[in-house]
């Protein structure tokens, strides 16, 4: 039991938490909500009536047409009213279009009841949430079941549909979903919150040639007749909601884990993700049971916005982490790290984020160190620290909060380093105070504890008081903890130590002093993790004879490996280094993965002839990105 002082001042703080997150700066956006305390663990991005109504399993039928860009088809949600007797059941869409809803009879007083036609309305798009269906019901049953015929738009915000010209084999169109944040709701109708969780079972009717593939249980032999059928048993909440369709063939790695990708890309795939079953064993070991089947990663058309997405049993990952030398694979570690952070515990809202994510790439590290050696780990540690110091110089004080207040933004305007590396530097520091064996034992009750729920920062915080920090009197101040969850900044967080990249950080000190030339460079034994440290580390501006020299010896123009070849393109780009304009502007028509080009194009846009640059790049890309990196690129390339 700790001290009664400090169970009261973690009381306080986390009653300061809940004053506090409403006095930090709003964004102009959030003006409306200024005065209203935030409430914890409520879902500011649903439109839905969550309160009175729960989505349990959704029934999906829907058939894929690539000419018209649309889904079609029918979502019956079987829903259980949780309070009171309302008469209106509201689900999220976002431009989708409906043609009708049905009561579909149940058993008990409906038994023998046909299906009934349901008058339903489309209220007004509330940017950024969509627009609200309410569905008016027969009668205040506690259970019921509503079925949705609809469509969706060519311009749904959680579908890219690629052209064949966007795919590795050229041959066949491709369609995926990313419905995180709140983009399923562009794609299917229902309770669109983190705090809702359903079973699901599909029937996906796709065109001959082609595979369809969620996040479920399937056959992965591919269907002759262009009807694939998916069960989903474990209760998933809607942001993980996945489908993908396209020339898509399936290659074994271990008992449990596969590779999904185009035939083009498979044996690369194969090869780069080997250790995924390795990795999936680690984690059973570190976090406990691994509760979803199978874990299969599928690999994405380039175009894909993100460098991996937690869809349960079947994470989507970019092309651009097919190095050939494994030396991204950290984003296998993390997607599979989701497993347990973010998937069996998932965070109630998007104001708890941090907890998703931060205790993924705590995991991560965890599983790199046990699968590529400490050495690895702990360099990655440090670039993501650097990566984080960036950030803090130039966020604004408000978006550096862990437990930050998005009320009236796209969530989506939440992703940045604060929730992924000082969320992992608060467990880092956690680790310090408490012994690394007591932190990784609570974390390991913590899964078993929360599994298949979704909490808020202050559900998190309630149970960390009497499970690690009673064990632990004093090493913790609740007056810490607020500022960690709470302020802005990184005051707290421990610098990660790498000798290796200690022996990097000599040799660039060598190098800018002019007492290495680049030719003299280890460069060519340096890792991947060890040259990402020197490029990064270079100042802002470097001399132009410097720059030849380097692009000479070390072939940066033409860097294969994805990571390498963005760090040099910011250099080039910040020093006016025309030798990497074609390259650079090959990569960013054909990448897509936002976080390597979205900071290419905003320090294009610094100067004239950048701008230029900029525009015309864009003006050839464009057509290829996905929605929503189109939609953030539109705001800087303008
Ligand atoms: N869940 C995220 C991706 C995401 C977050 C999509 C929020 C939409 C909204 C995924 O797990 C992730 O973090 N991906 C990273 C991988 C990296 C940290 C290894 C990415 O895409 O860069
Ligand atoms: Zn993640």
């Amino acid at each position: 039991m700790p001290p009664r002082a400090l169970r009261g001042q973690l009381l306080a703080a986390l009653t300061a938490l809940a004053l506090t997150a409403c006095a930090a700066q709003p964004a102009p956006e959030v003006e409306a909500h200024e005065s209203a305390p935030i409430e914890s663990g409520r879902d500011y991005h649903t439109l839905a009536n969550v309160d009175e109504f729960r989505v349990r399993h959704l029934a999906l039928d829907l058939t894929v047409d690539f000419a018209a860009r649309r889904l079609k088809g029918t979502a019956s949600l079987d829903v259980d009213r949780i309070a009171g007797t309302g008469r209106t059941l509201v689900l999220d869409t976002r431009g989708l279009d409906v043609s009708a809803v049905e009561w579909q009879p149940g058993a008990g007083a409906d038994a023998g009841v046909r299906a009934m036609p349901l008058s339903f309305s489309i209220g007004p798009e509330q940017a950024p949430l969509g627009a609200p269906l309410s569905i008016a019901l027969p009668s205040t049953a506690k259970s019921f079941v509503v079925r949705i015929h609809y469509a969706t738009r060519p311009e749904a915000s959680g579908l890219q549909w690629v052209v064949p010209a966007g795919t590795a084999g050229k041959l066949q169109p491709f369609l995926y979903s990313q419905s995180q944040a709140i983009h399923a709701r562009s794609w299917v109708p229902l309770q669109d919150s983190p705090q809702v969780r359903m079973s699901f079972d599909a029937t996906v009717r796709v065109p001959p040639g082609l595979r369809a593939l969620m996040g479920a249980e399937h056959d992965p032999a591919p269907g002759a007749d262009g009807v694939y059928r998916f069960h989903m048993p474990q209760p998933i909440p809607s942001y993980l909601l996945a489908i993908a369709v396209g020339r898509i063939d399936f290659r074994p790695i271990g008992a449990r884990t596969g590779v999904y990708a185009e035939p083009e890309v498979i044996d690369a795939a194969a090869h780069e993700f080997a250790d995924t079953e390795k990795m999936l064993e680690t984690g059973e070991q570190l976090f406990g049971p691994y509760r979803w089947g199978r874990y299969d990663v599928l690999i994405l058309p380039p175009s894909f916005p993100f460098g991996g997405m937690e869809n349960p049993r079947l994470s989507f990952i970019t092309p651009t982490v097919i190095a050939g030398d494994r030396s991204l694979v950290s984003v296998i570690a993390h997607e599979l790290a989701h497993s347990w952070s973010g998937n069996l515990v998932t965070n109630a809202t998007w104001r708890d984020f941090w907890l998703n994510e931060g205790f993924t790439v705590y995991l991560e590290r965890r599983i790199m160190a046990a699968v590529y050696g400490r050495r690895r780990a702990a360099m990655e540690d440090l670039l993501g620290y650097q990566s984080l110091e960036n950030e803090v110089a130039t966020l604004p004080p408000a978006e550096q909060i862990l437990a930050i207040d998005l009320r009236g933004r796209d969530p989506d305007e939440g992703v940045t380093d604060i929730p992924y590396e000082k969320g992992h530097a608060f467990l880092g520091w956690l680790e310090s105070r408490v012994g690394a064996a007591s932190l990784h034992a609570f974390l390991k009750a913590y899964f078993a504890h929360f599994s298949f729920e979704s909490i808020s920062v202050e559900q998190f915080l309630a149970y960390l008081e009497p499970e690690l920090l009673s064990k632990h009197p004093g090493a913790v101040t609740a007056a810490e903890l607020h500022r960690w969850i709470d302020e802005p900044g990184m005051a707290l967080a421990i610098r990660p130590q790498s000798d290796a990249l200690m022996r990097v950080e000599a040799v660039r000190t060598a190098f800018l002093a002019g007492e290495t030339t680049a030719a003299a460079l280890p460069y060519a034994r340096w890792t991947t993790q060890e040259r990402l440290y020197f490029l990064n580390n270079l100042p802002a501006s470097v001399p132009r004879a410097q720059l030849d020299a380097l692009d000479a010896a070390l072939h940066l123009t033409d860097a294969t490996n994805s990571e390498i070849a963005f760090s040099w393109f910011g250099i080039a780009i910040r020093n006016e280094y025309a030798p990497a304009w074609p390259r650079l502007e090959q990569y960013l028509v054909s990448v897509g993965r936002r976080k390597l080009i979205v900071p290419l194009y905003t320090s294009l846009m610094k100067t004239p002839s950048g701008a230029e640059r900029a525009h015309a790049i864009y003006a050839r890309a464009r057509p290829g990105y996905h929605p929503i990196t189109a939609a953030t690129l539109d705001a800087i390339v303008h």
